[in-house]
């Protein structure tokens, strides 16, 4: 195997090092933040039945058509790799006998078929959050509340919470057609992608990229003046119940999100340190239809590489614990290897991290070795330090040797009784 044949797929990353030390410390604190919130764990397989995500996801959105990794089974079943995480926890609650007020939090990895840059890969990792229930602008405005308290617990500034609606699943066919009609006359004027869109999905023309598209789309009527006095309503209440809260967020008339679940309110949190693909997280209320019941909910999905993205241009990763050892044994002779092990045992046992060489390497290597791991305690034992009851204990930081019993240093490792 050569050095390119050991490297993961194009788009996919290996996480290691200290950079799985920030990924641990990130899902611990989320995971705090969901508890204060009332939300449960769930973990559903990374496989489903392609129709799952099919239906839930929308047959025409650019996920389905062009990023699902889907193909047949050795049984011949359809099958995908989850693209999101919503359509799973769906599926799991309609298997799991619809349990009432069911408040669901998932993270790991999702799979997308994208052409992979800066910010954009195959394999990525989302942390979200799905609360089943009937539309309320209380629990829009929670879930986007939520979502602020999670990045401001990882250190996160400068992210910009723009909110929107799609409005009822009634007011659809008119915003469509609305839309169509303000936009169509100026069809020759925008993409090529964006003159398909008008036939297939008109609206993700106000999502285009393009200068000379997104200078047409921002001359256009607010979708909203197609829609429902009602759904106008909720969406202000959703604004104005987040202003209460002290969340900050901002109305968007021209944020869509792409996939076709959505129904009310949606959001997203971009972050200005990010370059094209600046979307941190997003969500919004959906209705899904799962084998024939409708389902209603609200959540959201952050996706955590570009989270560590912007924490990293920002300057502002924070502190999340050290993986070094703090006592490291070296020994001089198999006697003094064996006394080790039994005091590495019990330094672990104290719940301090420790380490040893367990190769039989020389007094040399062992020393290289303590160097490298970091500890700031080094103790050393040869055949006189045993045959006193002995230990050395070099303080590396302050260059410092004392020799202390046995007995004493093991003393010194138990918990302080205060802590
Ligand atoms: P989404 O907007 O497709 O929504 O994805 C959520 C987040 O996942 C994005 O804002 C982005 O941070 C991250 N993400 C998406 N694709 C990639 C990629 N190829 N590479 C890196 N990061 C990516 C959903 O997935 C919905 N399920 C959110 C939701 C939950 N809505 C309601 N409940």
């Amino acid at each position: 195997m050569g050095n390119t044949d050991a490297q993961p797929l194009q788009g996919m990353s290996d996480i290691s090092g200290p950079e799985v030390l920030l990924w641990q410390w990130m899902e611990s604190r989320a995971r705090e933040v969901f508890r204060l919130y009332g939300f449960e764990e769930v973990r559903t397989p990374l496989l489903e039945r392609t129709e799952v995500f099919c239906r839930a996801l929308g047959e025409g959105t650019d996920v389905v058509q062009k990023e699902m990794y889907a193909f047949q089974d050795r049984g011949g079943r359809n099958v995908a790799l989850r693209p999101e995480g919503t359509a799973g926890v769906i599926r799991h609650w309609c298997s799991a006998g619809n349990p009432p007020d069911a408040r669901l939090y998932y993270l790991g990895p999702m799979f997308r078929a994208e052409r992979p840059q800066a910010g954009r890969k195959r394999q990525f990792h989302q942390m979200g959050v799905e609360a089943v229930g009937a539309p309320s602008p209380a629990a829009d405005a929670e879930c986007i509340a939520l979502l602020v308290h999670l990045f401001q617990t990882w250190g996160l500034k400068d992210f910009d919470v723009r909110v929107h609606t799609r409005g009822t699943p009634e007011d659809q066919s008119a915003v469509r057609e609305g839309f169509v009609a303000s936009v169509r006359p100026q069809a020759g004027a925008l993409c090529e992608e964006c003159r398909r869109r008008i036939e297939v999905h008109p609206l993700r023309i106000l999502d285009c990229k393009n200068e000379g598209c997104r200078k047409i789309a921002a001359a256009l009527p607010p979708v909203t003046s197609y829609m429902s006095e009602s759904s106008r309503a909720y969406l202000q209440n959703v604004l104005r119940l987040l202003d209460r809260m002290g969340v900050p967020a901002r109305m968007d008339s021209s944020l869509i999100r792409g996939l076709d679940y959505y129904a009310h309110t949606i959001w997203e949190i971009t972050h200005a340190g990010l370059g094209a693909q600046d979307a941190l997280a997003g969500g919004g209320r959906y209705r899904i239809d799962m084998t024939g019941r409708m389902v209603e909910g609200v959540g959201f999905a952050v996706g955590m590489e570009r989270v560590i993205l912007a924490l990293q241009s920002a300057g502002t990763v924070p502190a999340h614990g050290d993986a070094r050892c703090r006592v490291w044994l070296v020994s001089l002779g198999n006697a003094a290897v064996e006394a080790n092990l039994s005091l590495l045992q019990h330094i672990r046992r104290m719940g301090v991290p420790c380490g040893m060489d367990l190769s039989g390497r020389s007094m040399k290597a062992q020393m290289r070795a303590a160097d490298r791991s970091g500890a700031p305690l080094v103790v050393i034992r040869g055949d006189d330090e045993l045959a006193r009851g002995e230990v050395a204990v070099k303080h590396m930081r302050e260059s410092r040797e004392e020799r202390i019993s046995e007995s004493e240093f093991r003393s010194r490792m138990a918990p302080s009784p205060a802590g």
